[in-house]
């Protein structure tokens, strides 16, 4: 059985005991040297067909763990696995964006979560200079500093938060020209562009049925 467990910080007991026992661990770096993972029992991600390939070859009932940040259903590995017919077990972590609104009490409900991580930035981009909340995943080549650019002069205000659940996070409230300045930004970061700042009221705006609040260039919601 392959296992899929999300960490976000400190591994939990069930990751350290399921990978002590797994014949095979796939995960970044950070997160095979979290767990003390032998380099003959491992697979380092970056790309994931090598991975993928060294899961497929496993016999049936090997058990194996694969090591995804946050949820592992959110914009994680989940996908690509059972598109190459392997079947998962899940155990989800706190998602980085989740981590990101509860350090600022902010609710979610009503943001646009958006992915710039290895991918086209333009609609993530183009969504926080529309919707008054969004969160955003980014990548070492879209980050903190284009996101600040390509939100210029709209007065928002942004929380950067890095390196969250480990030793060394860090999360700031910057206005723009703050965030204009800012030069020191750690990977992996996430990003929350706000209308509001965290301590004003109105940046809770309104619980809807439907999360993700409004999209206001979708003219005609039908
Ligand atoms: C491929 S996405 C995976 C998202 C993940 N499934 C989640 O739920 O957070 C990778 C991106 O998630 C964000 N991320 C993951 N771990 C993080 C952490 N500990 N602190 C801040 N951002 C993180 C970064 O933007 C990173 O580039």
């Amino acid at each position: 059985m392959i296992t899929v467990h999300g960490l976000l910080g400190a591994p939990s007991d069930a990751l350290r005991t399921d990978a002590a026992r797994a014949v095979l661990v796939v995960g970044g770096r950070r997160h095979l040297e979290a767990l003390g993972v032998e380099t003959a029992r491992s697979v380092e991600l970056g790309r994931l067909t090598p991975a993928l390939d060294a899961l497929a070859a496993l016999p049936p009932d090997a058990d194996a763990v694969v090591v995804a940040s946050g949820d592992p259903l959110f914009y994680g590995v989940v996908r690509r696995i059972r598109r190459a017919g392997l079947a998962v077990r899940v155990v989800p972590a706190v998602g980085s964006l989740q981590a990101a609104f509860a350090a600022v009490a902010v609710p979610w409900d009503d943001a646009l979560l958006v992915s710039a991580h290895g991918n086209d930035p333009s609609p993530a981009l183009k969504a926080c200079r529309h919707h008054p909340k969004v969160g955003v995943l980014t990548d070492p080549i879209t980050g903190f500093p284009e996101i600040v650019a390509a939100t210029a002069g709209l007065g928002r205000v942004y929380v950067l938060a890095e390196r969250l659940g480990e030793a060394e996070e860090r999360v700031r409230v910057l206005d723009e020209t703050e965030a204009a300045s800012i030069l020191d930004v750690a990977q992996p970061h996430v990003v929350l562009v706000l209308a509001h700042h965290p301590d004003d009221l109105d940046v809770l705006g309104v619980q809807d049925p439907i999360a993700g609040g409004i999209r206001p260039w979708q003219k005609d919601p039908a």
